[in-house]
Order: structure tokens, then C-alpha cells, then sequence
């Protein structure tokens, strides 16, 4: 048997001893005898352990003789700067910043928003957070004051740490604005907000308002507070169908259990390499894999400031690598396709030394296979497609670095990860056979570090994820498993869609346009596009009175969007139409649409109310230059 095989046999054989032996790998306060407790369809893992994340996190690998190793590698083309962190500076720069959170009155149990570029004092803050036990939540800078301001009211934070700016290219992004707007939205008001300033564009402090030097200035180095296993460390507002955002919360055991276990078993990482996750803190491969996960297992991590492309040249990431002998590179997809459309034949990676590279890792979205083969033949290392969500925390399909790779089968995510049991199901819940498509679900319990439950919402946890197949984690997605166990993605079954290895909620952007006062009625949809894997694109029906305004509305529409939602939701495309097409009981068929839009077959569903607004909705795509 294979290493994979090994692990996967002792899996089945016994969860809990198999979860209790990764668990020994960190540094427990109380070891937990309660490997598992169930209540009901809720699950917790090692519910009377007690550790410090903080501890794991830094002060162990001080403590163990790594204080001289470099922890932290900011590297910003964005400034032109780079900037090493050793353990040891971790562990000054994390206490001391916690020991002023404690000085503001932040507590165990307290929420802190983090709305920061990728600098490294957004870092020290997520691990100042866990050192005192208080639970932060990461909103992505892409998003804009609307979407902030949700989460400030669902998380109510006691403080707001922010920055003056991101750097986008070409664009200096004022973030202190875009805060004011969210407090002047939001119902619930921090009691301070810290501001990072930055010499590219500074902010006007107001009263509310800390500079963060002087915010930790004269601060109280603060100890490691040892919390229950079961405390939140954070939650991560992820996009769910409709405009309000999920609060999911990630525990400390079980998560860093499971990180631990990634990290050596599935990237094949050991103490002192590498590791780069070429993301961002706001998404949760951030959170996992540039913060927690590499510094859980005394590696180094890299902050990378800037993009795979024009930031300067499609060789960014090869000098990154090169630079900071990157052993593991885990980045989206969409990235390669960026890059290869600059530098198709590659000619940049050959002015760097890869040779510290062996794996490079794919997530997010699916990994098309000519780019994964691109990418296999340039850098000639396994590329490795993996399967994980926002709520998983950590990969669920994938495959094993470091227990013994298998073979890799382009257009698959790859084999499941010991702890996911999935099986694919069809609407009676009945578990379809090897190569059929099907709702992709996971047996109950969930393995320690997927989300035991919603912030604040156990119900609404229930409701969207173990109501739709009862004894099961629902994933969202559709998808098949072959005879070989190697597992599928076909597409999201909602109404969620994959912008550049964004995730957002078609079902959001709805929302925004059907607030302008001229339009009778919308369906968003993603369309497929070669760089981003999917764009957005809005087919409207005006007021009658309105129709002749349709190219300015579409204007304002584009507009409200970014303003509402985000640059990030990247809506360039309105589509003014006469009808919607929908079912006789009224619901608009935006899986048709979508697929017209594609150029993909499609049969219309036996329910469509008139056949002829298809005729309609093809002359307009044709009209506009999409596919027929
Ligand atoms: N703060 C403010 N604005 C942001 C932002 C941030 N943190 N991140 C993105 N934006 C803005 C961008 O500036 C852009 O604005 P624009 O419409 O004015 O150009 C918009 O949001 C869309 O950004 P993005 O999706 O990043 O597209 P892009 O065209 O700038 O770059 C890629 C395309 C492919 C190079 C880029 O998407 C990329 O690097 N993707 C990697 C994906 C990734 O890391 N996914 C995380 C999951 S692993
Ligand atoms: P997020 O929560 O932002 O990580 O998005 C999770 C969703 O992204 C999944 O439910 C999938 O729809 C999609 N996704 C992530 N990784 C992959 C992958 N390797 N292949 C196909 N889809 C993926």
C-alpha cells in the first residue's frame, strides 16, 4: 500500500484515532480525551482539549531554536520593497501589538475587522487576534463599503484595523473612505478604528480614529491566552446565494490539526522551506495557507504585494520563486492563463533559477487542462489540481506530495482527502455510480478544521449546508467519480460564480441592479472567458419609459455594482432585454441563458413558459458577439 493508501486505510478504520494521532503534532495545554462529540447533525472535535494557537503559531518554534529563521518574506513589487520577519521578530511584533489590543479593551471572545492590503502588519494583526484569544474577520480590499459594512454589523467587532491604501496597478485604493462609508452604514460601531498609514497616500485621522504606531506604542508585550479547542479563531464572510454574506467560523483544534496534517501530507512540507501561496489574507487560502498553515509548521511564508502579470513583466512569479527558494507555489489557475497569455511560450522563466520548486498547486477554480499541462511542461514539477472551499478551510480532494503522489488526471481535482467522505448523490438522495454526475456531498461528521457552524446562525448553517441530503455536508457543487476514486468538478449547482478565483454571488449583484428605480426585472449570470474562467454578465428588462435610455442605464448600472459590491465583482456587461425567459411557474432560466451564452447544447426545460423569448435572448447574444 501507498503512503496515501496507509493513511486513507487508517482513516476508515477509525476517524477519531486517526484525528487524535495528527492532534499530537501541536502543542497542547490539555490534550483532549473527547476526540468527537455529536449533537445531533453538529459536530465538534477535541471538545475538552485547551491550547494556545499563538504559541503553535510562533513562540513554539522560538522556543525550539528557530528564532533566527526567517517566519515572514514581504515581497512587494507594488513598492519595491522586500522585507524578512525571523520568528523572533514575529514574536516581538505580534505580542506587542496584542498586548495593545488588550490595552484598548479588546478580550478574549472580542471581534477585530481586519480591511488591509497585503502588508505585513495585517498578518501580525490576524496572530495578535489569537494571541489574546480574540477572533478576527478578514473582509477582502477588493470589496467596497456596502459589502464591508455587512460584516462589520454580523461580526460587531470592538475594533477596525485598516490602512490608508492598497496599490492596485495604476491605482492607489483610499481605503480610510471606504471605511467612513461603511461606519456610516453600518449599525454597529467599533469603538476605534487603527489606521496603518502609508507613505503612497495618506489618510485624514479623525476622532474614533488610532495611527497604528502610535496605537502600539509603549503596549505591554501580551502572553499566549490558552483557549478551548472548540473557541472561534475567526470567521471568513464568504459569498452565499443571496446578498448577505456567510460568517464561517473556524475553530482552533481541529483547524490546526488539520493544517498540520496538510501541510506535511498533502504539500510535502517540512520545517524551514518555503512555502508560497500566491493569494490573498482575505480569501481563505490566505488565511490558510499564506498565515496559518507555514507558520503552524515552522516554515516560511511568503506576502507576496502584487500580481502574476505587469507587476513588472508574466516572470513575477518565477523571481519569486527564485528569490526566496520557493519549495511549494500554490496559486489559482487564472493566474497561469494570465501568464501565459503575456509570455506563451514561457521565455521568462528562463532568466530564473527554479530549482528549490517541486510542487506547484492549483485551487479556486477549475484547473482548465492546457494550462495545467503548460504549466507542467515550463516548470517541470507536478501540477496539482485541489478541491477545497471557504467552508472546508482546507483541501478535500486533491493529491499527496508529501504521503506519495499519484498519478495526476487532468480535468480532475483529484483523489479525496483522508476525513472527506464523499459520495455523489442525485435529488433522492440515492448515491449514483462511478462516472455520473450528481450533487457532490460529504458524509457527517466533517474532519476537525471545516466550519463547525455559521457565526452567530446555527440555523442558517443547517439550512444551507445538511438540509438538501440529510446525514450530509451539501458542497454546491456537481460533480462525478471515476472508477479510479479520481473525483470531477463540473459546475456549481447555485447561483454562485468563480471571477478570477473570486467566489461571488450572482444572486448579490441582482440584488443591486433590481434597486434601480428603471428596471423591471434581472438575471446574472457567469460566462465563460478565457482569463477569469468566468465574467459576470446582466441581462435587465427596463420600464417601458426607460428603454431608450438602455446604454446609460447599463452605465449606471456597471457602476453601482463596483460602487455596492466591489471592483472585484468585475460587472463590464449589461444586456438590455425585452423578456426573460422563464418556467410557467416564473422561474427565469438562467442555466439556459448561461449556456446559450456559451455556445454550449442545451434542451430547454419542458416547464418554459414561451420558447420564443429563447429566439430573443439568441439575437441579442449574437447581437453582442457571444458564441451561437
Ligand atoms: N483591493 C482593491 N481592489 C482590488 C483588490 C484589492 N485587494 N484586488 C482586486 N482589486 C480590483 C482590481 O484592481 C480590479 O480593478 P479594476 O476593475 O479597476 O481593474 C478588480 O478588482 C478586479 O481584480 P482582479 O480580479 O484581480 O482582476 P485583474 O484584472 O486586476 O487581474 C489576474 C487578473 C488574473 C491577474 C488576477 O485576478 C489574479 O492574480 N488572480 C489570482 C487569483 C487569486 O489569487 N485568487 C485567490 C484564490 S486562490
Ligand atoms: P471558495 O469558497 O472561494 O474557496 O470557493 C469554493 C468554490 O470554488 C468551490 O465550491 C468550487 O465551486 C470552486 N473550486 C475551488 N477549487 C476548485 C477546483 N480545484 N476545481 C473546481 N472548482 C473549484
Amino acid at each position: 500500500m501507498s503512503g496515501y493508501e496507509n493513511h486513507l486505510a487508517s482513516w476508515r478504520a477509525s476517524p477519531e484515532t486517526f484525528w487524535k494521532q495528527a492532534a499530537e503534532q501541536l502543542d497542547w495545554d490539555i490534550f483532549p480525551t473527547r476526540i468527537l462529540q455529536q449533537n445531533d447533525d453538529i459536530y465538534r472535535w477535541f471538545a475538552d482539549g485547551r491550547l494556545s494557537a499563538c504559541y503553535n503559531l510562533i513562540d513554539r518554534h522560538v522556543d525550539a531554536g528557530r528564532g533566527e529563521q526567517a517566519a515572514l518574506v514581504y515581497d512587494s513589487p507594488m513598492t519595491g520593497s522586500v522585507k524578512s520577519y525571523s520568528y523572533n521578530d514575529l514574536l516581538d511584533e505580534v505580542s506587542r501589538l496584542a498586548g495593545a489590543f488588550q490595552r484598548a479593551g479588546v478580550e478574549q471572545g472580542d471581534r477585530v475587522v481586519i480591511y488591509m492590503p497585503m502588508v505585513p502588519e495585517a498578518v501580525f494583526a490576524m496572530l495578535a487576534c489569537c494571541r489574546i484569544g480574540a477572533v478576527h474577520s478578514v473582509v477582502f480590499g477588493g470589496f467596497a463599503a456596502r459589502e464591508l459594512a455587512k460584516r462589520i454589523d454580523d461580526a460587531t467587532p470592538k475594533l477596525v484595523l485598516s490602512a490608508s491604501c492598497g496599490l492596485e496597478p495604476g491605482r492607489v485604493v483610499a481605503y480610510k473612505p471606504l471605511l467612513e462609508e461603511a461606519l456610516d452604514l453600518s449599525t454597529h460601531k467599533p469603538d476605534l478604528s487603527v489606521i496603518l498609514q502609508r507613505p503612497e497616500h495618506e489618510a485624514d485621522l479623525q476622532d474614533g480614529d488610532a495611527e497604528w504606531q502610535e496605537f502600539v506604542e509603549g503596549a505591554e508585550p501580551a502572553d499566549c491566552v490558552v483557549t478551548k479547542a472548540t473557541d472561534p479563531l475567526y470567521v471568513l464572510y464568504t459569498s452565499g446565494t443571496t446578498g448577505v454574506p456567510k460568517g464561517v467560523v473556524r475553530d482552533v483544534g481541529g483547524y490546526l490539526t488539520a493544517l498540520s496534517w496538510s501541510m506535511k501530507q498533502i504539500y510535502g512540507m517540512a520545517p524551514g522551506e518555503a512555502y508560497w501561496a500566491a493569494s490573498d489574507i482575505g480569501w481563505v487560502v490566505g488565511h490558510s495557507y499564506i498565515v496559518y498553515a507555514p507558520l503552524l509548521v515552522g516554515c516560511t511564508t511568503i506576502l507576496y504585494e502584487g500580481k502574476p502579470i505587469g507587476t513588472p513583466d508574466p516572470g513575477a512569479f518565477w523571481r519569486v520563486i527564485e528569490d526566496h527558494k520557493v519549495k511549494v507555489l500554490f496559486t489559482a489557475p487564472t493566474a497561469l492563463r494570465a501568464i501565459k497569455k503575456e509570455d506563451p511560450t514561457g521565455s521568462y522563466k528562463d532568466k530564473y533559477d527554479l530549482s528549490s520548486l517541486r510542487h506547484l498547486f492549483l485551487a479556486g477554480e477549475r484547473a482548465d487542462p492546457d494550462s495545467l499541462i503548460w504549466a507542467h511542461k515550463l516548470l517541470g514539477v507536478p501540477v496539482i489540481d485541489h478541491w477545497w472551499q471557504t467552508e472546508t478551510g482546507w483541501p478535500a480532494i486533491g493529491n499527496f506530495a508529501g504521503a506519495g503522489l499519484k498519478p495526476v488526471k487532468p480535468g480532475s481535482a483529484g483523489l479525496l482527502v483522508p476525513g472527506y467522505d464523499f459520495h455523489v448523490l442525485n435529488e433522492d438522495h440515492e448515491e449514483l455510480s462511478a462516472g455520473q454526475i450528481g450533487d457532490l456531498a460529504i458524509k457527517l461528521p466533517l474532519p476537525p478544521g471545516c466550519l463547525p457552524t455559521l457565526w452567530h446562525n446555527e440555523e442558517g448553517f443547517k439550512k444551507s449546508y445538511l438540509t438538501q441530503h440529510p446525514g450530509y455536508y451539501s458542497t454546491g457543487d456537481a460533480g462525478f467519480i471515476d472508477e479510479d476514486g479520481y473525483i470531477s468538478i463540473m459546475s456549481r449547482t447555485d447561483d454562485l460564480i468563480n471571477v478570477a478565483g473570486h467566489r461571488l454571488s450572482t444572486g448579490a449583484m441582482e440584488e443591486v441592479i433590481s434597486n434601480h428605480p428603471k428596471v423591471a426585472e434581472c438575471a446574472v449570470i457567469g460566462v465563460n472567458d478565457a482569463i477569469k474562467g468566468a465574467l459576470p454578465v446582466a441581462f435587465v428588462v427596463l420600464f417601458a419609459d426607460a428603454e431608450e435610455d438602455a446604454a446609460s442605464i447599463g452605465k449606471e448600472l456597471i457602476a453601482s455594482v463596483r460602487h455596492e459590491i466591489g471592483p472585484v465583482a468585475a460587472l463590464k456587461h449589461v444586456i438590455a432585454v425585452a423578456r426573460l425567459p422563464k418556467t410557467r411557474s416564473g422561474k427565469i432560466l438562467r442555466g439556459t441563458m448561461r449556456s446559450m451564452a456559451n455556445g454550449e447544447e442545451f434542451t430547454p426545460p419542458a416547464t418554459i413558459d414561451d420558447p420564443a423569448i429563447l429566439d430573443e435572448i439568441r439575437d441579442y447574444l449574437s447581437n453582442e458577439g457571444y458564441p451561437q
